[in-house]
């Protein structure tokens, strides 16, 4: 059964305290078979796919610098704010998803693949 929220298209990934200042962490979503990166900088979180657009290493098990993710495999760097490629081999961009903490737990919409 899919974790559900009180915001309509929101879904419940975990909590809050789960993803630490200047930290990635990567959730599963399992009825959408997507995986989710979600990380902490100045405070603020952010949602975007896991899988670099390149050869999809995972960007949760690569490094943040800032607002900038770097992928682990091929050095790919993304702004975690837009999902803009910063620089390739990648040439897509990530998703970005909204992502919002309710009671202490991160709630996050997250759109099908198409
Ligand atoms: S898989 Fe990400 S840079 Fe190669």
């Amino acid at each position: 059964m899919p974790a559900t929220s009180s915001r309509e298209g929101f879904r419940l990934l975990g909590p809050a305290a789960e993803v630490t200042e200047g930290f990635v962490v990567p959730y599963y979503v399992a009825e959408h078979k997507r995986r989710v990166a979600v990380a902490r900088v100045n405070g603020d979180l952010y949602a975007v796919d896991d899988l670099c657009t390149y050869e999809a290493c995972p960007l949760s098990a690569g490094l943040l610098e800032g607002t900038t993710m770097i992928c682990q495999c091929h050095g790919c760097r993304y702004d975690l704010t837009t999902g803009e490629v910063l620089r390739g081999p990648a040439m897509e961009g990530l998703e970005t998803h909204a992502v919002e903490v309710i009671d202490e737990q991160i709630h996050a919409r997250i759109a099908p693949r198409i």
